[in-house]
């Protein structure tokens, strides 16, 4: 293992050399217009140490849409105020499904698999927004604060995009508050759910913000938001749930827990040691960066910076 993070710098030069021919392969997302224009050969990946030191290559400081990447986010800021109750609305096991999928809603009787599929998430959403009464902006700050990067927003042409092509979550939330799943006016949790999905932020502010995943439930500034317990818990869902149904190949490529996005972005936490967060918006079938998991991949195999 490399003594000190600063030795990953020629780690991160070396794996954007060799995933050169990657960016461009796969699609961007093409649900809404917004992401459709990305360009798909953009790539920047991000290192953060535990104490706040950022090392990245490539387009590591340009901010994308974080998308569902802020699913992790929302479910440990929930965690933090409610703990355990959490778990009789939303389950903690692998859905083998894509990330918008209502298949399994009805026979296990609106209470959804995970937090990191569409169902699940929102199920987090409804429950943070009722106990700050801003969901999103809650979560905003959050990253804000653990970024330290206060420009950080919410992308409004994306989330009145997002609004526009919104069917399958709304028929996600209203089918979940047909169960008592969902406390909140529909259209209201979609609105939080909307915004928080169009958050714009870079790897550098992602694999800043994911640093209290490394230091085990510890903030930017000292305080405490999870316990040690928890954080394991989070990092543990995302190993097994972050990335859909590809949740098992992935484990098997790069061997950390992650969490990704339709944006491209995807985060990544070595605990005890630094986080990771890599953007390349072109797209595989199941919704994952195709350069994304191929640089995540080289990182684990080069340094031996994995969870097994
Ligand atoms: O809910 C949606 O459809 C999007 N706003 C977020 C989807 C997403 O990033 C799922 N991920 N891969």
């Amino acid at each position: 293992m490399p003594a000190s993070l600063k030795s990953l710098q020629p780690v991160l030069d070396r794996i954007a050399d060799e995933v050169q021919g990657l960016p461009g392969r796969g699609r961007p997302a093409d649900y809404i217009p917004a992401l459709a224009s990305a360009d798909p050969r953009r790539f920047g990946m991000a290192v953060a140490d535990l104490d706040g030191t950022v090392y990245g290559v490539g387009d590591w400081q340009q901010p994308f849409s974080t998308q569902s990447i802020t699913k992790v986010f929302t479910l440990a800021l929930d965690l933090s105020l409610e703990g355990e109750l959490l778990w009789e609305h939303v389950g903690r096991e692998p859905s083998g499904n894509p990330f918008n999928s209502l298949v399994q809603l009805e026979y296990e009787n609106g209470i959804p698999r995970n937090p990191f599929i569409n169902a699940g998430a929102l199920v987090v959403t409804d429950r943070l927004q009722t106990l700050t009464g801003d969901a999103a902006g809650t979560l905003r700050d959050f990253l804000r604060a653990e970024s330290g990067n206060h420009r950080l927003t919410f992308d409004e042409d994306v989330a009145d995009s997002e609004t526009a092509h919104g069917d399958r979550n709304a028929a996600l939330a209203h089918f979940m508050a047909s169960y008592g799943n969902i406390a909140n006016p529909v259209p209201a949790l979609l609105d939080q759910y909307f915004r928080q999905c169009s958050i714009e932020a870079s790897c550098a502010d992602l694999a800043l913000a994911a640093g209290f995943l490394a230091r085990h439930g510890i903030r930017a500034d000292g305080s405490t938001l999870l316990t040690r317990s928890q954080a394991k818990q989070v990092n543990a869902v995302m190993l097994t749930c972050g990335t859909y149904d590809a949740a098992g190949d992935f484990a098997y490529r790069v061997g950390l827990p992650g969490k990704s996005g339709v944006g491209g972005g995807i985060i990544a936490v070595v605990p005890g040691r630094c986080t990771l967060c890599v953007w390349s918006p072109g797209l595989d079938q199941r919704g994952n960066s195709v350069a994304g998991v191929a640089a995540l991949d080289r990182f684990t195999t080069l340094t031996g910076l994995s969870v097994f």
